[in-house]
């Protein structure tokens, strides 16, 4: 290559190594590392995009408790504002006790165990619904055998 002008003869060394970007041979190694950290970042965010996707596969399972904590949620603040007339609470208890016979489809496949508790919780919230509480304390006795089984389950598989 004794021929080329020497700015030629760096061009030609580069691209035996870095075709088709006509760069100097050190800033081949610096360019392939910095090539490989891209390589690493992309398939970093790649994976974790991934791993979201996998996760809100099946969004019941934590679509079922948000619902069932709102409803309980709400119970709480009506025995706080000491508001418990049965007109208010009713849709409440009834949504607990629809939204606890949905543990078992969603939970399809888990430990016959926690459809035990599954059931024991649906029994407390037909009892609750049955109790027709009309104030705060016939409310609270109602509901603390629902609490309960809401705390066993989450202490064994949450
Ligand atoms: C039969 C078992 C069981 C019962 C009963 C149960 N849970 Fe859960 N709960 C779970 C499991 C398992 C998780 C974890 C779900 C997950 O991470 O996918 C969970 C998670 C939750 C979460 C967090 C959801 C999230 O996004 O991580 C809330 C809130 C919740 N439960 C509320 C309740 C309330 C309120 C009750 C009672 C009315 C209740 N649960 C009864 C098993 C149960």
């Amino acid at each position: 290559m004794a021929f080329m002008p020497r700015i030629l003869r760096g061009v030609a060394a580069g691209a035996c190594y870095a075709w088709p970007f006509p760069i100097a041979n050190h800033e081949v190694s610096m360019r392939a590392a910095l090539l490989i950290v891209l390589g690493l970042v992309i398939g970093i965010l790649g994976t974790v995009q991934v791993m979201n996707v996998l996760g809100e596969r099946n969004p019941l399972p934590k679509a079922v408790m948000h619902v069932m904590a709102y409803h309980a949620g709400e119970l709480k603040h009506a025995m706080k504002a000491q508001r418990c007339d049965a007109q208010s609470t009713r849709p409440h208890l009834l949504a607990l006790q629809a939204m606890s016979s949905d543990i078992r489809p969603a939970f399809a496949g888990a430990d016959p165990a926690l459809f035990q508790i599954a059931d024991k919780l649906h029994r407390a919230a037909d009892a609750a619904v049955q109790a027709a509480p009309a104030d705060c304390p016939a409310l609270d006795a109602a509901l603390k055998p629902v609490g309960e089984a809401c705390q066993s389950c989450h202490q064994q598989y949450r």
